[in-house]
């Protein structure tokens, strides 16, 4: 009989796919079957985020519940970037953790699940051009990744800490990677990197350079394929070219996420983030006037250390002079080995408070316009879930989430959509065949 697997996957798409790997290392050395229940699971792994101080502290607790609830002789493993920078730490504080696996040591895991105790968590760890077993959790997307690591130094992120110096995967794998998704049925690519515009700067070994203009290119030109999409890009490194084919290749959908971080470029500089507000808007006005139609969406931080109401006031005109289709919002949260854990001149955390709802409320209100004004408009939306009440959901080219009334013949098709009515998160639609 197989063993059990329960998986916690949380943070960004990277740990998706991180947890894909290690779910694919498992299966090779002995077949595992997923389970959504912890308490009958064989092993229970938990891929954490530290991006912020929240997640981290809920991983203790939610630890010592994994472990009250646990089958006779499962074993609890802790992964990801909160095992990469509390190492040790976390066994000192749960002994019952039986392994710890640093997020760019994923590749090791069907060693350190037999090993109790092992921590593996060297950020230095090349798993570059690991050949990774295969596993994907949508039959309809995969998530492939193009670097690892991260070489910017903003001075609010500890994931330059958690997972290394960046180091591209050669481009002959990517599109190998593509192409056998491809051959699965896969219609659509998501290309996965912290910064994947800083893509060819590194190789570990003798790779053609290729940049990721260059890349798209050669990804784009894969049969079979329809959709491809990315992420993250950093705005310092949308040069024109690179938004020229974002917006004349016809497989690359049209949505961007540009993480702006603060609208000030006084705090754009204490982050050392290395544009100006002038350099991001400029991009946006770029990309909205190459690719009409274009979703941008954004992340922003409120309450970094020395943000003035002038400062954030900055912040709210670059939100209404750019009307982000979508926008994650933050407040600062001080995180260890980072620059501006050092820095004194804290924002008091009520203020940081008022301004993240201040930014959230306007927010809501661009969402709004953005929604109702798809009303009429035709979409093409990739269909991939099924929803309660007989509707079928998918995203717009554009990344809009659309539902219409259908069944699962429509799961993996890409279908016209004519839009009848919106919600703040989501579009109703008719087929329009
Ligand atoms: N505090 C708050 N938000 C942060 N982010 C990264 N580090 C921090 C931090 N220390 C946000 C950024 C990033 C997103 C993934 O998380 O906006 O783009
Ligand atoms: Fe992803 Fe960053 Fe969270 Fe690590 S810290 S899981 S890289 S969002």
């Amino acid at each position: 009989m197989s063993k059990k697997l329960f998986i916690e996957t949380l943070g960004c798409q990277m740990n998706v796919r991180d947890s894909e790997h290690m779910i694919a290392e498992l299966n090779a050395k002995e077949p595992y079957e997923l389970t959504t229940n912890s308490a009958e699971a064989d092993l229970i792994i938990i891929n954490t985020c530290s991006v912020r101080e929240r997640p981290v502290h809920k991983l203790f607790s939610e630890l010592g519940v994994f472990n009250k609830k646990k089958k006779e002789g499962a074993k609890i493993g802790v992964a990801g970037c909160t095992a990469s920078h509390l190492g040790k730490d976390i066994i000192k504080r749960a002994p019952y953790v039986n392994f710890v696996l640093g997020a760019r040591n994923v590749s090791k895991i069907a060693e350190v699940v037999d090993k109790d105790k092992s921590v593996e968590i060297d950020i230095n760890y090349d798993e570059s051009d690991f050949a990774f077993k295969d596993f994907r959790s949508s039959p309809f997307k995969a998530f492939i990744n193009i670097s690892i690591g991260c070489d910017k130094s903003c001075t609010f992120c500890i994931v330059p800490k958690t997972r290394g110096d960046e180091i591209s995967i050669p481009a002959d794998l990517i599109v190998r990677e593509v192409e056998k998704a491809v051959v699965t049925g896969v219609k659509e690519v998501f290309l996965l990197g912290q910064n994947v515009n800083n893509y060819g700067r590194r190789f570990s070994g003798e790779h053609t350079k290729v940049n990721f203009t260059e890349l798209l290119r050669m990804v784009s030109g894969v049969v079979g394929l329809e959709r491809i999409r990315f992420t993250s890009p950093h705005p310092l490194h949308m040069d024109d070219e690179f938004i020229e084919e974002f917006a004349s290749n016809p497989k690359i959908c049209k949505s961007m996420h540009v993480p702006l971080q603060s609208g000030s470029t006084e705090i754009l500089k204490e982050m050392k983030r290395g544009y100006t507000q002038e350099w991001f808007l400029n991009r946006v006005e770029k990309l909205r006037e190459m690719a009409p139609g274009v979703s941008i969406s954004t992340d922003i931080i409120v309450g970094f250390p020395g943000e003035s109401d002038a400062d954030f006031a900055e912040t709210m005109k670059v939100a209404a002079e750019a009307k982000f289709e979508q926008m994650f919002s933050f407040k600062y949260s001080p995180r260890p080995h980072t620059e501006a854990a050092e820095y004194s001149n804290i924002v008091d955390g009520e203020v940081a408070s008022a301004r993240l709802h201040q930014l959230q409320d306007f927010q809501d209100t661009v969402v709004d316009t953005v929604m109702s004004a798809q009303v009429g408009k035709v979409h093409q939306v990739y269909f991939e879930e099924l929803r309660a009440e007989g509707f079928v959901a998918g995203r717009s080219d554009n990344n809009f989430l659309v539902k219409v009334k259908g069944s699962e013949e429509l799961l993996g098709q890409i279908q016209p959509v004519k839009i009848i009515s919106s919600a703040r998160m989501s579009l109703m639609g008719e087929l329009l065949a």
